[in-house]
């Protein structure tokens, strides 16, 4: 990375190489000098002393003072690098990045909400920093930034990058037992991928519950694929049974839209066994009504079907899914794609075989956890599909159910 258009690294590592540098020199210094003493006038060379000095006042005013001078140095060459971390270059886009346990959320001038921090190159940015929770710390060390988010209080850093790319987001303050996975990226966009990117969104393909639930960082706790997590996976749980407790009262009940309206509003009113009382509540402030059914529509399995199924198929080619997969019938190295929303499978779950009706829960931890699954008579040599967004498993999922 070019280092001269990424200020903040560059006034961080500067500081660093300098009060490096110089500690450096004097250890090795003083080391030598030590050591060469130590050598030189050994007692069993000269057992007594050779010398009568009782002080030297130039030795004393040089070693008192040249100390002085380059700590004051450092101090100075720290202060004046500081001042410019905190302040901002005009024209800076102002982002605010909300942290909670445990996730990011990044809001934009015009209101648009991103799980991740998407900016345009070449182009200061100022992050306000808000949490709604506890204490947590935005860090990127590429851009040598880091400062804590705190309940109530309003900070910010800001940053320039020079190149297009993704760069790592963590938490850098420990905030509970997800502090590990609250990790995002900037994504930093060439002027051309930003001015797309600022267009208005078209109607997607992704329903509007998926949509809310990634904007909320609900899924950094609760997966889509069944892998547990901090909280109840949120796969194939639409009517099913689950042990609640309610009012210190453990009972069973069967996931329905009430449960799920109150498990977001008020997350506490009826605990799924076996998990801890952590996750905040969401009132209609942070989700309004008609995104809450949404949400809950999404998790019933009464999602919208696709509009625009083409980015699905696009994924598809571009992941190279066709290598394995035919989409005329044929058998290859894994089942073919025609009709597959169609189709019963056997697969081996739990070491026995059981036949499922292929659905959008299906292939979705079909794409997510491959081998969980596996259809009788196929190895499992399919790697993990996680590192697309939830956006665009959806998309996928959309293509193959037309297929
Ligand atoms: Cu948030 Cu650690």
């Amino acid at each position: 990375m070019n280092q001269l258009n990424n200020p903040t690294a560059q006034a961080v590592d500067n500081v660093l190489i300098y009060i490096f540098g110089f500690s450096l020199i004097l250890l090795l210094g003083i080391t030598v000098v030590t050591v060469y003493f130590v050598v030189k006038y050994r007692r069993s060379k000269y057992p007594e002393p050779t010398s009568q000095v009782h002080g030297s006042w130039l030795l004393e005013t040089i070693w008192t003072v040249l100390p002085i001078l380059i700590v004051l140095t450092m101090f100075w060459y720290g202060w004046t690098n500081y001042v410019g971390l905190r302040e901002i270059p005009e024209g800076a886009l102002e982002v605010k990045a909300t942290a909670r346990m445990w996730s990011w959320q990044f809001e934009y001038p015009d209101g648009r909400k991103e799980s991740k921090l998407y900016v345009p190159v070449n182009q200061p940015i100022k992050v306000l920093l808000f949490s709604t929770d506890v204490l947590h710390s935005f860090f990127v060390p590429a851009f040598r930034i880091k400062r804590d988010t705190v309940p109530g209080m309003e900070s910010y850093v800001w940053f320039q990058a020079p190149e297009p790319g993704s760069y790592d987001i963590f938490c850098a303050e420990y905030c509970g037992v997800g502090h590990a996975d609250m990790t995002t990226s900037v994504e930093v966009l060439s002027e051309a991928d930003y001015a797309q990117w600022l267009q208005p969104l078209e109607p997607s393909a992704t329903p509007r519950g998926l949509v809310v639930l990634d904007e909320q960082g609900c899924l950094s706790c609760h997966s889509l694929d069944g892998t547990d997590g901090i909280g109840p996976s949120l796969f194939e749980m639409a009517g099913q049974p689950r042990q609640v407790t309610i009012n210190r009262e453990s009972k069973e009940l069967i996931i329905d839209e009430e449960y799920l309206k109150l498990a977001i509003r008020d997350p506490e009113a009826e605990m799924v066994d076996g998990y801890n009382p952590m996750m905040p509540p969401y009132d209609e402030a942070t989700i309004n009504n008609e995104d809450l059914q949404a949400v809950v529509n999404y998790l019933m399995g009464k999602a919208e079907a696709a509009k625009t199924p083409s980015a699905g198929a696009q994924l598809m080619d571009e992941n190279g899914c066709l290598g394995c997969h035919s989409t005329d019938g044929s058998d290859g190295i894994a089942p073919s794609f025609k009709g597959i929303g169609q189709r019963e499978v056997t697969i081996e779950r739990d070491g026995k075989e059981i036949t499922v009706k292929i659905d959008v829960e299906y292939l979705r931890r079909a794409l997510l956890k491959p081998n969980a699954d596996l259809v009788k008579g196929y190895s499992p040599i399919m790697p993990s599909a996680d590192y697309l967004s939830p956006e665009e498993i959806d998309a996928m999922i959309q293509h193959l159910l037309q297929q």
